[in-house]
């Protein structure tokens, strides 16, 4: 295959043009292809060491890389964070300073802090894959999001996608939002005014109070689970209250279009963000989207590696 990537990093969706996201797009659809086949191995990163830090958790995250990079041939380390020397105070420069010293060729890091990966992109020779932090950025579940509604609408350009709930705290409103503009979609915000910043006005979003109002003509509806690690104080009244006002469940269906998506990044609060029926229903494609994650960070681990030094 034929890389023209030019980044050793991959941080945000923020610093992508709509050519870049389509390129993974386009790779990850072929490489898609490799996990229907009987043999589920390509060599690309053969050769190649990718180090998983993950330093909070995660389930589709860390085990679709883990698994991307073994379709992909790459030599594996995992870290668990709890076991090694930052428990003993070692700062996280140093860990992947430490790290680089063995000749790894990929770090994807997982961290609480918004801008960890950032930080070690500019202080490390090794490429540096962002796998979420704090409430910053989460870029490859923004392209795994793109990459499925692509998938099932044939383009994203003109599609309504209203994405609801904890806007504030999520990394993935803020990844999800930066690509849909960049290829073209109207973006709808909704959720309690409180977890719902004004500020992404200013960005191109349209923000709704209103969950009726958000949903009207929606293509995709995209939901979002509170983060309460994130929340430093009640941001509504109770979770009951919540799922009444903004939670998803059949009678908001009138107000979608009838072929419209219900996502969720996962992992969901059931009958708080989404009914359980909704969630397991004919028009949910969450499953999908944690198949398309597999091929979408095979596109990615492939096309940063290829232009490693
Ligand atoms: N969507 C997502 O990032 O899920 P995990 O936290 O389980 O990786």
């Amino acid at each position: 295959m034929n890389n023209p990537w030019t980044k050793k990093d991959l941080m945000s969706l923020y610093d992508l043009s709509a050519e870049e996201i389509t390129l993974i797009l386009d790779t990850a659809q072929e490489f898609k292809k490799v996990s229907q086949r009987k043999i589920k191995k390509v060599p690309a990163l053969r050769g190649k060491t990718v180090v998983n830090l993950f330093i909070e958790p995660s389930t589709r995250t860390r085990i679709s890389f883990e698994l991307a990079e073994q379709r992909l041939s790459a030599d594996i380390i995992n870290i668990n964070a709890e076991a090694s020397s930052l428990r003993k105070g070692e700062t996280l420069l140093d860990t992947v300073r430490n790290i680089e010293a063995l000749q790894a060729d990929l770090v994807v890091i997982r961290h609480s802090a918004a801008g960890a990966p950032n930080f070690l992109a500019s202080r490390v020779r090794c490429g540096i894959v962002n796998a979420g932090d704090g409430a910053h950025s989460h870029p490859t579940q923004a392209l795994l999001d793109l990459f499925t509604m692509r998938e099932k609408k044939g383009t994203i350009k003109g599609l309504n996608v209203s994405i609801i709930g904890d806007i504030l705290h999520s990394r993935v409103a803020r990844s999800d939002m930066w690509g849909l503009l960049k290829l073209g979609a109207n973006v709808t915000f909704s959720g309690p005014s409180t977890l719902v910043p004004r500020e992404f006005e200013a960005a191109g979003v349209r923000v709704c109070d209103n969950l009726e109002d958000a949903l009207v003509g929606a293509d995709v509806v995209n939901l979002l689970r509170i983060q309460h690690e994130r929340q430093r104080s009640g941001f509504f009244p109770s979770t009951g209250e919540y799922a009444r006002v903004f939670g998803l469940n059949k009678e908001s269906l009138k107000y979608i279009k009838p072929d419209a998506l219900i996502m969720h990044p996962g992992p969901i609060n059931r009958d708080v963000e989404l009914a359980s029926a909704l969630a397991d229903g004919p028009q949910s494609v969450i499953l999908e989207q944690v198949t398309n994650g597999l091929a979408v960070r095979m596109a990615v681990l492939f096309l940063v590696a290829g232009c490693l030094k």
